[in-house]
């Protein structure tokens, strides 16, 4: 990769794509976590006297002028965290776009309208790659987690301009090889959430990579119903049962200890604090809903995070959103936070519902790590090249 250190940007029209796809409703950011990534970067540019001309995506408007779909909404937010006035301009190619990057001083930023009103965006079209080129003198990606689109501000602008990752992207990078390019050993893994289905690249990936690999959530079942337990009325994936075994196979050629559920908590029905039990495997019964790992499991869990030098987390372990199913994702959330702040474990996390589950147990500050990508973390997981990081290699 080049490095930003050594570009110069006095004066130069830097091209940044940002992932600015922020939780709204009516209108207001609900969530500034992405916002708040993509200001070191910023600051950096403007600090060295570049003109930043942000590009950014909202949502999926395919091609059209969603007015709902707007970025304006995050002008306002954005400049507040900047401390510094973001122009906005109403399309982010053309006359009006060249307009308001014209007017940038050095220093200046600029936010250009939702990138996906163009379908050349997502189309990957080299002339409406062309026409976002001519804006700018450099390129900075900073949208680690837009990286798995090979659109044309993600991928096909790094062919046309000097192409750098951004500061956010640097650090995600980092901090991705350190969990599983190139990690300190024993590596544990915990995989959870609710279908095998979604996550079977994800777990034949990890299987070769890591020395321990959890599996929890209403996954785990699949895997317990492919073993011939008893898994009751729970959300589990029945025909999956040969690809479960197939799993199970390849994790004990590759020595990878797999460690699922010894035991569960049930219950009647999804429900806050309504009555539980903790069961032995086979004592599952018709009716029975498995919504959480159970207190055994938990201590193995725990036992295996001490250890770990290293551990890489995606998808909870029971339904956190309803407590007490909560239970065995916040204990493994607290231990992992422990452990990362006493220096002895590097903790990685990523992932929608897995930041979610984070904040629930309110420890997602004392990871070594949390990746605010969704999909391009999932895909990293499974060992794919990400075009937008592959576009930047030189
Ligand atoms: C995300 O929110 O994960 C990224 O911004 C990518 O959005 P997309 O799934 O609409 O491409």
């Amino acid at each position: 990769f080049r490095s930003l250190e050594t570009a110069d940007l006095a004066g130069k029209r830097a091209l940044v794509r940002v992932d600015l796809n922020v939780p709204m409703a009516d209108g207001k950011v609900t969530d500034d976590t992405r916002l708040r990534a993509v200001l070191p970067t910023i600051r950096f540019l403007s600090t060295r006297g570049a003109k930043v001309v942000l590009l950014a995506h909202f949502d999926r408007p395919k091609g059209k002028r969603v007015p709902e779909m707007s970025l304006k909404p995050v002008v306002g937010p954005l400049s507040a965290l900047l401390e510094q006035p973001v122009a906005f301009a109403d399309d982010c190619i053309g006359g009006e776009a060249a307009a308001v990057v014209n007017g940038l001083e050095n220093g200046g930023v600029a936010l250009l309208e939702n990138i996906r009103y163009h379908a050349g965006e997502e189309k990957n079209d080299p002339a409406f790659a062309a026409e976002l080129a001519k804006l700018g003198d450099l390129y900075v990606n900073d949208a680690f987690s837009a990286a798995h689109r090979a659109h044309a501000s993600t991928e096909g602008l790094a062919r046309l301009l000097p192409a750098y990752p951004g500061l956010s992207m640097q650090r995600e990078l980092e901090m991705l090889d350190a969990a599983l390019g190139n990690p300190v050993k024993p590596v544990l893994g915990i995989v959870g959430g609710a279908k095998v289905s979604t996550k079977l690249d994800l777990l034949n990936n990890l299987v070769e990579k890591l020395d321990r690999l959890a599996i929890g959530g209403g996954m785990a079942n699949t895997f317990l119903a492919a073993q011939g337990h008893p898994v009751g009325s729970s959300l589990c994936e029945h025909d999956l049962g040969d690809t479960a075994r197939e799993i199970i196979a390849k994790a004990a050629q590759a020595g990878c200890e797999l460690l699922l559920p010894v035991d569960v908590v049930v219950a009647a029905e999804v429900k806050p604090n309504t009555a539980t039990r903790v069961l032995a495997l086979d004592e599952v019964k018709d009716g029975d809903l498995i919504l959480d790992a159970g207190p055994k499991t938990v201590e193995r869990l725990l036992t295996a995070m001490d250890d770990s030098k290293t551990f890489i987390w995606n998808g909870p372990l029971g339904v956190f959103e309803v407590p007490p199913f909560d239970a065995a994702t916040v204990a493994a959330a607290k231990k992992a936070g422990e452990l990362a702040q006493a220096g002895k474990l590097v903790a990685v996390a990523g992932g929608g519902d897995t930041v979610a589950a984070l904040n629930h147990a309110g420890v997602a500050g004392e990871m070594t790590f949390v990746s605010t990508a969704g999909g391009a973390f999932l895909e990293w997981m499974e060992g794919k090249v990400l075009p937008g990081v592959a576009a930047l290699e030189v």
